[in-house]
């Protein structure tokens, strides 16, 4: 017994853009039913053309969650934003008109300590109509939680974790640096940080305490998270011209989470528009400490937009089986290639 599966996509950036081309040019046993996006210069093309598929598609790109869920999809890929307070409500839309979601919004990936109003209304939603709503992606979601969980299948006793993922972002566009912290003098850093309109990398907590529920280990208090930049000594080209010595030109971000008083997980990200220059090397690598540790480098480190749109068209089988409500990477099977969903889904 088949049926066809229906997917939609919500959010047609980089990543939805990433994960529209993956399903189109790679993927097979399901149908793509619908896009949308709030970007004004893709609104009334085809999807094919807005995602530059190799295979034409002749979806038309709409704007409005209502279109997309009155063409009934299974699933949707809701790739838009970071923060629940502006993912959750659509994310509610979609559980409420039976759809199951797949996004990855960094603080979808372990809702429950940062809102746990939202995820509790996600949750209810998603049971009652018998679907399943997932936050992943590549960090959080890959890296420092379903990788390092799975290593630590490895481990004996754990001592304790340590992760650092260094990320070339010269090939980011200057809105994104923006928002990370990139290219403002310190004092602007600093500012923007106190007042949150430079957020830096979002999904650090989220990925620490994937990783300590698994582990059954209890957190003395909530992730703590400190954010230094690093300051330019001479100009830096980027694609949209120099910045000047002076100002931001990446930072390094850390979470911890203590046991006991003691420091059990600890994660370090670099994002750098430089780093070879500044004697660091791309790369994800993580140690799980203990008799026999478990230590893993991934060099060159993971390609957050491949990967992350890998993750989530990876996770739609796992998504689609699952029990109803709001999951985590740690609930689930992990993703894994597929190339016929119709096949994947009804082996
Ligand atoms: N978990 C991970 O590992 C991981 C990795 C990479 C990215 N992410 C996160 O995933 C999200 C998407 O990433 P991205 O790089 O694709 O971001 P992006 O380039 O900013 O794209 C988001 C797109 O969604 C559109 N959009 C915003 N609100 C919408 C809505 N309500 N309905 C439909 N479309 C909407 C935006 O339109 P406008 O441009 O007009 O606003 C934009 O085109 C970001 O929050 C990013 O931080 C997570």
């Amino acid at each position: 017994m088949s049926r066809d599966i229906k997917i939609g996509l919500c959010g047609l950036g980089s990543i939805g853009k990433a994960a529209a081309r993956l399903l189109i040019d790679h993927r097979s046993g399901f149908s793509l039913v619908g896009a949308i996006t709030k970007a004004p210069e893709d609104i009334g093309h085809t999807l094919g053309e807005v995602v530059g598929s190799s295979r034409a598609s002749d979806i038309v790109v709409g704007s409005e969650l209502d279109e997309l869920l009155a063409l009934q999809p299974d699933i949707v890929v809701y790739a838009t934003g970071s923060f629940l307070k502006e993912t959750a409500d659509d994310v509610i839309a979609c559980t409420s008109a039976g759809v199951n979601v797949v996004s990855p919004c960094e603080e979808l990936a372990f809702p429950f300590l940062r809102d746990a109003d939202a995820s509790a209304r996600i949750d209810a939603a998603a049971r009652s109509r018998g679907v399943t709503v997932l936050g992943t992606g590549v960090n959080p979601g890959f890296i420092f939680d379903t990788f390092l969980i799975a290593a630590s299948g490895c481990s004996w006793d754990v001592e304790s974790i340590t992760g650092r993922r260094v990320v070339d972002v010269a090939g980011f566009g200057q809105n994104i640096h923006r928002r990370l912290g990139i290219g403002y003098t310190p004092e602007e850093f600093e500012a923007g940080h106190r007042q949150g309109t430079i957020a830096g990398h979002v999904g650090f907590p989220e990925s620490v305490q994937l990783v300590a529920e698994r582990l059954g280990l209890t957190l003395d208090t909530p992730v703590k998270e400190v954010f230094d930049p690093f300051v330019a000594e001479t100009p830096v080209h980027t694609t949209y011209g120099d910045l000047a010595a002076g100002l931001t030109e990446g930072f390094v971000q850390r979470a911890s989470g203590t046991v006991n008083g003691a420091e059990m997980i600890a994660f370090e990200l670099v994002l750098h528009l430089r780093p070879a220059e500044a004697g660091m090397e791309a790369s994800d690598s993580f140690t799980i400490h203990g008799s026999h540790p478990v230590s893993v480098t991934l060099r060159p480190g993971m390609d957050a937009i491949p990967a992350t749109s890998a993750q989530l068209v990876n996770s739609i089988p796992g998504v689609l089986n699952a029990a109803a409500g709001l999951k985590t990477v740690k609930d689930l099977p992990s993703a894994s290639a597929w190339t016929s969903l119709e096949r994947t889904m009804w082996r």
